[in-house]
């Protein structure tokens, strides 16, 4: 992942360098460093903020006013303070995706009619706990879900997880797709949906919602795939017109992560929404991770090491790939930055991290200003499937986050 274009194509308000020292969210970065120690994870409220202000925003724009939903899809990130400063927006609901998330969404004080739950593969006790929670919504992926999501409980609304059989992601990366050409275990295929609608009458269930979900990081150069899902989606919709309600669209929505990147156009996006639901009588919910929290959040670490092997630069980093996996497993690259500038030539190098693992690689082949053993060094884009993915593996799984206000 070569990229020298435009080095400082990720600087922005609140994440810049003043005197050769990068500032975050009001802070010095270096002085974050010294008070709290790395790894460490922190997450700027402000940006968080602003995330679902500009996606409400977009909506709005677009003609969809009250007849849209924003959910967070906290499989993103899942720490307390964060959905706690969500939730005190009061402008999102939650995306839940098991029981103890839904359970963590309500002690961060989300009500259970603010979580829209979609899962796959639910045990016998997983649905015995979703039952309890009064008012949740439930979003059925196959169709043993609506028999026994049905046989729990009859006459109540459901929503149906659909397989468009289409599918986007970053750069058109296959491992970011839910749907596609290859068959997956997400949602309910064209044919078989005639038996989930026999299913759900059978046990007296009303199809109130279609949602899907098709995949993650998607940016402008994959609209045209975005309005080729909506228009399959219509076909789901139409099959149950006189009953649903709301059509969720599932997250997705991307940030960039390298120069070449082009934001997502979120006019744009909003407005291939407006043309397909405008005229029907449907709300829409969008239930974003990546979009809300990914760009709110950095990682501080410290160099331990710099030494040339061969032809290469290592810069060795006191974490690994266990604690912000995205960059080895997807390959999405979190920006590295050096703390502080140092002046002299840059330095062409691979950050590395502490774990036992060839995959375990933060950035490959980057020029940053000269870093020695004890800077800190950032990475940016962290905010999202970092922590809430993180292992224990090497039993190095060890860091600490932050809500920077
Ligand atoms: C059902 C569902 N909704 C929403 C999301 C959030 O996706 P993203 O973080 O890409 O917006 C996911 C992610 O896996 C998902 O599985």
């Amino acid at each position: 992942m070569s990229d020298s274009r435009a080095p400082t194509w990720w600087q922005r308000e609140d994440l810049n360098y003043q005197n050769g020292n990068l500032h975050f969210a009001g802070h010095e970065v270096n002085g974050l460093a010294k008070r709290h120690g790395t790894p460490t994870f922190f997450y700027s409220a402000k940006r968080l903020t602003d995330n679902v202000q500009r996606l409400h925003t977009a909506l709005q724009k677009a003609g969809l006013k009250d007849r849209y939903r924003v959910l967070f899809a906290m499989k993103a990130n899942r720490f307390a303070p964060l959905l706690t400063h969500l939730k005190g927006t009061g402008l999102v609901g939650i995306d839940a995706c098991s029981p103890n998330e839904a359970e963590h969404a309500l002690s961060c004080g989300f009500r259970p009619q603010d979580i829209s739950f979609t899962n796959t593969s639910l045990s016998r006790n997983d649905y015995d706990r979703l039952n309890r929670f009064d008012g949740i919504s439930m979003n059925c992926d196959s169709l043993t879900c609506i028999r026994k999501w049905g046989e729990m409980g009859r006459g109540r609304n459901i929503g149906i997880r659909i397989n468009p059989a289409i599918g986007l992601g970053r750069a058109d990366n296959d491992k970011l797709q839910y749907s596609g050409a290859n068959t997956t275990k997400f949602g309910i295929y064209r044919e078989q949906f005639a038996e989930a609608i026999a299913l759900a009458k059978q046990y007296d269930l009303t199809i109130a919602k279609i949602h899907f979900h098709t995949g993650c990081g998607y940016l402008t150069p994959q609209l045209d795939y975005w309005e080729g899902i909506i228009k399959e989606c219509l076909w789901f919709v139409d099959q149950v017109k006189d009953t649903v309600k709301v059509v969720n669209v599932g997250g997705g929505l991307g940030v960039p992560h390298v120069a070449f990147d082009q934001p997502l156009d979120l006019d744009a996006w909003a407005q291939v929404l407006a043309r397909h639901f405008l005229t029907r009588n449907v709300t829409i919910e969008v239930e974003p991770g990546d979009y809300l929290v990914k760009d709110s959040g950095i990682l501080l670490l410290s160099v331990n090491t710099v030494e040339l092997k061969r032809d290469k630069t290592f810069v060795g980093v006191n974490a690994g790939f266990n604690i912000a996996l995205e960059p080895a497993v997807y390959n999405l690259p979190f920006q590295p930055l050096p703390a502080t500038e140092r002046t002299g030539r840059k330095q062409r190098v691979t950050i590395a991290g502490h774990i036992n693992e060839a995959l375990d690689i933060f950035y490959s082949d980057i020029e940053l200003s000269p870093l020695q053993e004890a800077d800190t060094l950032v990475l940016i884009n962290a905010g999202a499937y970092s922590t809430s993915m993180a292992s224990n593996h090497c039993m190095r799984g060890e860091f600490k986050e932050f809500l920077l206000y």
